[in-house]
């Protein structure tokens, strides 16, 4: 095996942009129009991996419980939702406008944020500056419902996807047969107008949400909010994320949403410094409670004794983006094997893009594309696998890297004589040899094994 020295790690949001760019995970968005800023169009690796958290965020809260079930609800609600929710009236950020450069800022994060006159200081920081006095801007995107323009077709597409839950809180308690505590999973695209959307996908104005409202005693809601921290922080440790670069932070009262009686949010390190990844937060009962004055549907639990409660509700939320913009940064890697640099994404197995490579040695030989191709159909029907026989190995298996395969078959001039092909392993380098035929059972096996990524704390 080739000797490694590893390297000292610190990724940049910019090398990450790059390697989702070159290849192929992410691009930005309208690109031939000159792009509209901070919005994003995911290629095929992008796209895998995606469906790869989907799956299981999904797992870990639907597949693996008896007491969570699935919802998908509409894009666009009834208006009246967003006013019962408090969105309408309260779902908004200090915005101030800069009269010398034309730029507009959030009031209440201009240390984070860059002036547009060079050099570039804080907005308000140069004699130059001239800001407005802040004002409320609603970050809900706005649209009309049918063919007129008038006041009562106005709609919103939803900012968060909570409250198409709520809505269908009765449906659930009746058809699905709940009683508390229970809860409702859904994963659905949001839109937030963001002033200042920026570092790549951790803050965008369209992104896809996965969150669950459970549904409990008011009595017990302490403990099931304690419960969701722990569960979901277990999540990013079972899929790899170093738990060095994880941390839960509690909200003050000061900082707490409208509908919040708790709020932790679980922070991973970012290349922009500890950020949220994921909120937990006990709503208490203003969801339900709201939606029952504004609707006249008690929104209640009634048990078969006659008991009847408005259940207090714990939300873990997170976005597919932010998750995305962790794995990828957690997994970023960078080493010089022999004389060459690789790049290399360790992700862990299970939640890399494609799971393995069918590389046949020489493309040009029929024998060994046959026998490459025919694995490659055996395992394809089970997992995420790619065949390639496109240029010189090392630059295959350098591209594998990139993209995070954890394991790449080999079909080679002994594959012809005795029926066995090498496995590469993308983080030791290590290789061995297979029999053909027990390839399929190695990789089930493989992926079953704990696994812990091999860069430092
Ligand atoms: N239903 C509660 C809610 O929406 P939030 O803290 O506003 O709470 C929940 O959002 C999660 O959604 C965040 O923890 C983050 O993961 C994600 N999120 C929020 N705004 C986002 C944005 N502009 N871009 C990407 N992800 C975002």
């Amino acid at each position: 095996m080739a000797e490694t020295e590893p390297r000292t790690e610190t990724v940049s949001m910019d090398k990450i942009v790059s390697l989702s760019r070159r290849r192929g995970f992410v691009f930005p968005s309208s690109e031939i129009y000159g792009g509209l800023g901070s919005t994003y169009d995911y290629g095929h690796y992008g796209v895998l991996l995606k469906n790869v958290i989907r799956e299981k965020w999904l797992r870990a809260m639907v597949q693996e419980r008896d007491d969570i079930v699935a919802l998908d609800s509409a894009v666009i609600l009834h208006p009246r939702v967003w006013e019962a929710s408090g969105h309408v009236e309260g779902f908004t950020d200090p915005l101030v406008d800069c009269r010398t450069c034309k730029l507009r800022f959030r009031a209440d994060k201009l240390d984070e944020q860059h002036c547009g006159r060079q050099p570039s200081k804080h907005p308000g920081e140069t004699e130059d500056c001239d800001l407005t006095e802040p004002r409320q801007f609603n970050l809900m995107f706005e649209t009309t419902v049918g063919a007129l323009q008038e006041e009562g077709a106005r709609a919103y597409l939803r900012p968060e996807t909570a409250q198409g839950i709520f809505i269908n809180f009765k449906n659930v308690l009746q058809l699905a047969r709940r009683r508390p505590p229970f809860g409702i999973a859904q994963i659905g695209k949001s839109f937030r107008n963001e002033i200042t959307p920026g570092n790549f996908l951790f803050r965008v104005r369209e992104f896809e949400q996965m969150e669950m409202e459970y549904f409990v005693r008011p009595a017990e809601a302490d403990e099931w909010y304690r419960y969701w921290i722990d569960e979901r922080l277990r999540w990013y440790l079972r899929y790899g994320i170093r738990e060095s670069r994880l941390r839960v932070r509690e909200h003050g009262p000061e900082e707490r949403s409208h509908y919040s009686r708790a709020t932790s949010d679980i922070e991973y390190l970012y290349p922009i410094g500890w950020s949220e990844l994921e909120g937990v937060a006990n709503r208490g009962d203003y969801d339900l409670t709201r939606h029952t004055d504004f609707s006249t549907t008690k929104l209640e639990y009634v048990g078969p004794e006659g008991e009847r409660y408005v259940p207090y509700v714990i939300e873990p939320a997170v976005s597919i983006e932010r998750i995305f913009v962790a794995l990828l940064v957690d997994a970023y890697d960078e080493e010089v094997v022999g004389e060459r640099e690789r790049t290399v994404l360790r992700l862990h197995p299970q939640m890399a893009p494609v799971t393995a490579a069918v590389l046949p040695l020489i493309a040009k030989s029929d024998d060994m594309v046959g026998k490459a191709r025919s694995l490659y159909e055996n395992l394809r029907g089970r997992h995420r696998v790619e065949y390639d026989d496109n240029g010189a190995i090392g630059r295959r298996y350098r591209r594998q890297d990139e993209i995070g395969t954890p394991f790449a078959f080999t079909i080679d001039e002994q594959t012809l004589e005795s029926d066995t092909v090498t496995v590469r392993d993308r983080d030791s380098l290590a290789q061995e040899r297979l029999p053909i035929g027990g390839v399929r059972a190695w990789l089930d096996e493989a992926l079953d094994r704990p696994w812990k990524t091999p860069k430092s704390d």
